[in-house]
């Protein structure tokens, strides 16, 4: 048996769809975009989302809608994609790396509250919305500092927006839900972050069709009319994606210790080095096993010891949002974990 490290599902009543949409001519800036942000928010149970070309841009304006003083630290887990630390460096920011615990999340007592941190951003690794974000979010707000949450993988997890003032989402080609291989959005209650967000992603620009007006900076980030139509057609199965994904995980639960429990399986990490006796299974790619601090593009002598063992030492087995039971079984029979 075959079993590729992903595979994109895809309802083949798209192709109509987007037949449609070309025959339209209407490509970019009408009504799937729209549409497709309300749905979103709607499904997120927040008032608002605005699309972008990709999750990095839309970090990357929801910082620059919070308006931090330019000499203030972001806070950043060490275990993340470049992506987190690039939107807030593209936004003229200092970042301030923090050490993980064991189980692969931000450990909120290595935090130094001073003075000088101007924003939280915690990462939803593999899916996942820690228990402690709670606890983390009132510390923010007791020190009167906004929280921006990267849930690039956590789509469909019940509180992945319930902490921070803006959270944002990938629809890149491996996450749960994609927007035709790349895309983004924020989602936020705040109009006035809304309003920056729609006029930074379009060249700071307000007004309709040919009638326009720059009313400050800005750069071209929008998701197209044809993601758009591609998102609205994953939206519509994103729980049956969930509870796919759930019944696969009850699977490898037989025979593997999962790191994460509560959320949506975007990926199902394993600890330690695991061993393959089929040829034809590839495991999914870890996230991530070469944490920030130890990339070239990171200057910094701090050291992040938990990362440094926790990081390279676990994998993730294949898991898909269509993938049957026959084929969870046979990964369950074939990998091994070798502690
Ligand atoms: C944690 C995290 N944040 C941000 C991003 C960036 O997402 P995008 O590729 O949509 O820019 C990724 C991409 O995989 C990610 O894993």
């Amino acid at each position: 048996m075959i079993i590729p490290p992903q595979r994109i599902t895809v309802n083949p009543n798209v192709l109509q769809d987007l037949e449609r949409l070309l025959s339209s001519g209407q490509l970019s800036f009408d009504k799937n975009v729209k549409r497709f942000e309300d749905e979103w928010a709607r499904y997120c149970g927040r008032k608002y989302c605005v699309t972008t070309n990709s999750c990095t841009s839309a970090l990357e304006i929801a910082i620059r809608a919070m308006d931090i003083p330019k000499d203030k630290r972001i806070v950043v887990p060490t275990n993340t994609y470049g992506a987190t630390v690039q939107a807030c460096w593209n936004a003229g920011y200092t970042v301030e790396l923090v050490d993980i615990e064991p189980d692969m999340n931000m450990d909120i007592t290595k935090i130094d509250w001073g003075d000088d941190i101007g924003l939280i951003l915690p990462v939803f690794i593999g899916g996942n919305v820690p228990l402690r974000t709670q606890e983390l979010c009132e510390r923010a707000y007791d020190n009167d500092i906004p929280m921006l949450a990267d849930s690039a993988h956590a789509h469909g997890v019940k509180d992945a927006t319930n902490y921070s003032d803006i959270t944002c989402f990938s629809f890149y080609a491996t996450k749960l839900m994609t927007t035709f291989g790349e895309g983004g959005c924020l989602v936020t209650d705040d109009e006035d972050i809304a309003e920056f967000a729609r006029q930074y992603r379009h060249h700071g620009r307000t007004g309709e069709g040919m009638f326009w007006t720059h009313r400050g900076p800005g750069a071209n980030m929008c998701m197209t009319e044809a993601q758009a139509v591609v998102g609205l057609s994953q939206l519509t199965e994103l729980d049956r994606f969930l509870a796919n994904r759930r019944k696969i995980a009850s699977i490898y639960n037989q025979e593997f210790e999962p790191v994460f429990e509560n959320g949506n399986y975007y990926k199902y990490l394993v600890k330690g080095t695991p061993s393959i006796r089929k040829k034809g299974i590839t495991l999914a790619s870890p996230v991530y096993p070469t944490p920030i601090h130890k990339h070239p593009f990171w200057r910094g002598n701090k050291r992040y010891p938990v990362a440094d063992h926790e990081c390279p030492n676990h994998f993730c087995l294949p898991i898909y949002n269509d993938m049957t039971p026959e084929e969870a079984n046979y990964v369950m029979d074939n990998v091994e974990v070798v502690k």
